[in-house]
């Protein structure tokens, strides 16, 4: 059962990320008439049954650096590779090669619930799960984002970015702005005393404020020897609400954004590709983070991002 927010109602095999929000930790997070009811919290430093989100020990936190820092490496890696007329599958085998070759570590995602491929590769309209293909060609003004988990040592680091292929409108350049922004947005309320609540209410307001929509079904997620853990991140919600934070706690923040309207569709075909219903853009960006003392540590930031907090 994911704990931070039990979904009651309709328990639909969600992933966070791929934790759809909801019933079978998958990742993302899940849809529409579920009501959520916020748990109870207490401060204290381990898992319970009324707080199921255990802080992690300075040790612990080394393996989230490393395996974060790797993901972070994958993608300093591939970016500058990714031109029109490659294919998501190249994209897949560059960055396969490189995390088993170089880094002598596992790419998460291959073999995870019957996911085939190493890293996912979401164009355009696609949400997230996006699966790389020998057949899909970049072609000039997509937007894509990827997203790569990387296991190392038994630890989990995940992050994603979008990249503009080509000559790429402004309004699409503008959704992926907007979307770094939320993400950053929601890493700078990071700190111990600070909702979850918070996080989800802080990128729902920019979101909307720049009239996007906020998508629902998938989130943010717990992450470390477990690829996909409580608590449920979610992308909007009310300040002041949700699993209180602790120095020590590791999750993700992946804010999923249409230029659209919020709803989703998963594809029949593959079980695993999320496209916007109305076929508009979507974009994502994504980090793994501790909570520090006095903030956020983002274990996934690349060595030319600078953070604005
Ligand atoms: N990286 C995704 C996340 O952010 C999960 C991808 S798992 C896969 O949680 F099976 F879809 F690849
Ligand atoms: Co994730
Ligand atoms: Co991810």
């Amino acid at each position: 059962m994911p704990l931070g927010l039990l979904l009651s109602g309709k328990p639909s095999g969600a992933l966070y990320t791929i934790a759809k929000v909801t019933g079978k930790a998958r990742h993302k997070c899940t849809p529409g008439s579920v009501t959520l009811r916020p748990i109870q919290l207490t401060s204290q430093s381990k898992s319970t049954p009324m707080n199921p989100v255990k802080p992690k020990t300075e040790s612990e936190l080394d393996g989230m650096r490393l395996a974060g820092r790797l993901a972070a490496e994958v993608l300093e890696m591939i970016a500058p590779q990714v031109v029109v007329g490659m294919t998501t599958g190249e994209i897949d085998r560059i960055c396969h090669d490189h995390i088993v070759n170089v880094q002598k570590a596992t790419p998460a995602p291959l073999n995870y619930k019957g996911f085939p491929k190493s890293i996912c590769t979401s164009v355009n309209e696609v949400i997230c799960h996006g699966i790389p293909s020998d057949s899909k060609k970049l072609r000039s003004g997509d937007i894509i984002n990827i997203d790569v988990t990387v296991i190392k040592d038994g630890w989990h680091g995940d992050t994603s970015i979008m990249l503009g292929v080509g000559d790429v409108a402004p309004h699409a350049d503008r959704l992926m702005r907007v979307t770094q922004e939320c993400l950053y947005r929601a890493l700078a309320l990071v700190k111990p005393g600070a909702t979850l609540g918070d996080l989800g209410a802080v990128i729902q307001q920019h979101a909307e404020g720049n009239y996007y929509s906020v998508v629902r079904e998938y989130c943010g997620h717990g992450i470390g020897q477990v690829f996909h853990e409580e608590p449920q991140v979610l992308h909007y919600g009310r300040a002041g609400t949700g699993l209180r934070l602790e120095p020590g706690m590791t999750f993700t923040v992946e804010p999923m954004i249409n230029a659209g309207k919020r709803y989703t569709k998963l594809s029949a075909r593959d079980g695993w590709t999320v496209t916007t219903r109305d076929g508009r853009l979507s974009a994502q960006w994504e980090h793994t983070i501790g909570v520090t003392q006095s903030g956020c540590e983002v274990f996934t930031r690349r060595l030319d991002e600078a953070l604005p907090f």
